[in-house]
């Protein structure tokens, strides 16, 4: 009686005040549902004399204690381990190897000692020992539960007191408080409160899976994401075997810190030198390839970037991004067209990143601009040489973090001679041959010989 209706995207989880087809927020069709709240009864009088505990800032705190899976990908991606009493997320498409990559993990934990607790709600407790069979698991001293009710899987985790739970997915999970189907936003978000607060009341490190849409927001509620302390997305192409576990939030690490995995016939296995694997597909140079000496995280990788560029056409060109910012690629063309005096009017362009990475380090760009007129002038660039930098709108170019981490890496991998942006001083401890630019047209006159 009297209560304001609320309903929300089931994509994005934006609230709005009336039911429409269409949701204001995300542009979605068919996804606004009403939310039922949470039955709350008359408060209860406080007891009194009841009062919060303060703790000042002076007062040190251990830091968390940590258990490592012994999966170096894995435990970097974490922050250095699993943090006991935190709620993590992985995200990732369906089919990507969400299950699989936890199940090994799981089994990993469970053999370094943990007590683990792997629910699913996805398939049934028969399909999960098929898949453990499989991947060589059997032996591993973890308990599997088959429950969807949440209940029902509190009640076992509070009985069980594992100190790691894994939760596959949290969108089959339901509460019967909670009138609205299992993963709607209702029942996804009350799900994921219930557990993290249980997590952080009795110790226990949970792991909520969540699917992913097409959009990319997991599925519901983006508000999970701010519920847990580590958000984890599992990306790859599903045509090719990597698989990289990327750290988009971590309240116990760095973010962006990415693991890199390998799927086979046998699970999950991890990939130590990605670079190499990255590099492993390059044939003989052609021309539209450069190798880009990335960061990722803490940890350099190189990788190849390749461009196509054909006649388009007529009134309709087309650019095609995979791996990488479209507008980023468009503020290219026009810093090239307007800088060094190189157009692509009239041309299909098509870029991507090999081995289904995706960038989003502005110190692409230059290695981008170099794929760019190489393709263009189909010269191809020496096969040993590797390219970074950032573009400014005026051309120039611009120093970017970890250059000496960039170089060492590349020399590693048999690399001789880096085009990159002017440095302020000297790079230290590289033994490449570096071809330093101040500005984009520069580095496309030497590119093209006309110098
Ligand atoms: P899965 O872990 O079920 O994905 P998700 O939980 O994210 O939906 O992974 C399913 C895919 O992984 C499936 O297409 C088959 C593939 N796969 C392998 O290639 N090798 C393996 O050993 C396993 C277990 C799965
Ligand atoms: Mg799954």
């Amino acid at each position: 009686m009297g209560r304001e209706q609320v309903f929300s995207c089931t994509v994005c989880g934006a609230t709005q005040s009336k039911w429409s087809g269409r949701c204001e927020s995300c542009g979605a069709w068919n996804t606004i549902v009403e939310e039922v709240p949470l039955a709350t009864g008359p408060g209860k009088p406080l007891k009194r004399g009841s009062t919060l505990a303060l703790t000042d800032l002076a007062t040190a705190e251990a830091p968390p204690p940590r258990t490592e899976a012994g999966v170096a990908e894995l435990d970097r991606v974490l922050g250095g381990g699993l943090v006991a009493a935190s709620a993590i997320l992985v995200g990732g498409d369906p089919g990507i190897g969400k299950s699989t990559l936890l199940l090994q993990a799981a089994a990993r934990f469970a053999r370094n000692g943990l007590k683990v607790i792997y629910v699913t709600g996805e398939e049934s407790a028969g399909q999960v020992q098929m898949r453990a069979q499989r991947l060589g698991l059997t032996e591993s001293p973890m308990k599997l539960a088959a429950h969807t009710n949440l209940r029902d899987i509190l009640a076992t985790l509070e009985a069980e007191q594992p100190q790691l739970a894994i939760i596959d997915s949290i969108q089959t999970m339901w509460l019967d408080t909670v009138e609205s189907a299992p993963g709607s936003v209702s029942q996804v978000r009350a799900a994921a409160h219930e557990l993290t607060s249980f997590a952080k009341r009795r110790g226990i490190a949970v792991v909520l899976v969540g699917h992913v849409t097409k959009e990319g927001a997991i599925a519901g509620p983006r508000v999970v994401e701010h519920m847990v302390d580590t958000v984890l997305y599992f990306e790859g192409d599903r045509g090719h075997q990597f698989r990289i576990l990327r750290a988009v939030k971590n309240r116990f690490g760095p973010a962006d810190e990415i693991g890199v995995f390998e799927m086979t016939g046998k699970g999950l296995v991890e990939v130590k030198n990605p670079s190499a694997l990255f590099l492993s597909e390059r044939g003989t140079p052609a021309p539209g390839s450069v190798v880009f000496a990335g960061i990722e995280g803490t940890r350099p990788i190189l990788c190849e970037i390749q461009a196509l560029v054909s006649p388009a056409a007529p009134g309709q060109t087309r650019r095609s991004v995979v791996g990488w910012d479209g507008g980023r690629l468009a503020m290219i063309l026009a810093v090239l067209d307007a800088r060094a005096g190189l157009s692509f009017a009239g041309l299909d362009v098509y870029l991507n990143v090999a081995g289904g990475l995706r960038i989003t380090e502005p110190a692409a760009d230059l290695a981008v601009a170099m794929a760019l007129v190489s393709a263009q002038s189909q010269q191809a660039l020496d096969s040993q040489t590797v390219v970074f930098g950032e573009i400014s709108l005026s051309g120039a170019l611009r120093p970017v973090s970890q250059t000496e981490n960039r170089l060492k890496e590349s020399q590693k991998l048999g690399f001789s001679t880096a085009i990159l942006p002017t440095l302020a001083k000297r790079a230290a401890g590289s033994g490449l041959t570096l071809r330093e630019k101040p500005d984009l047209a520069t580095a496309v006159a030497d590119q093209l010989g006309r110098t």
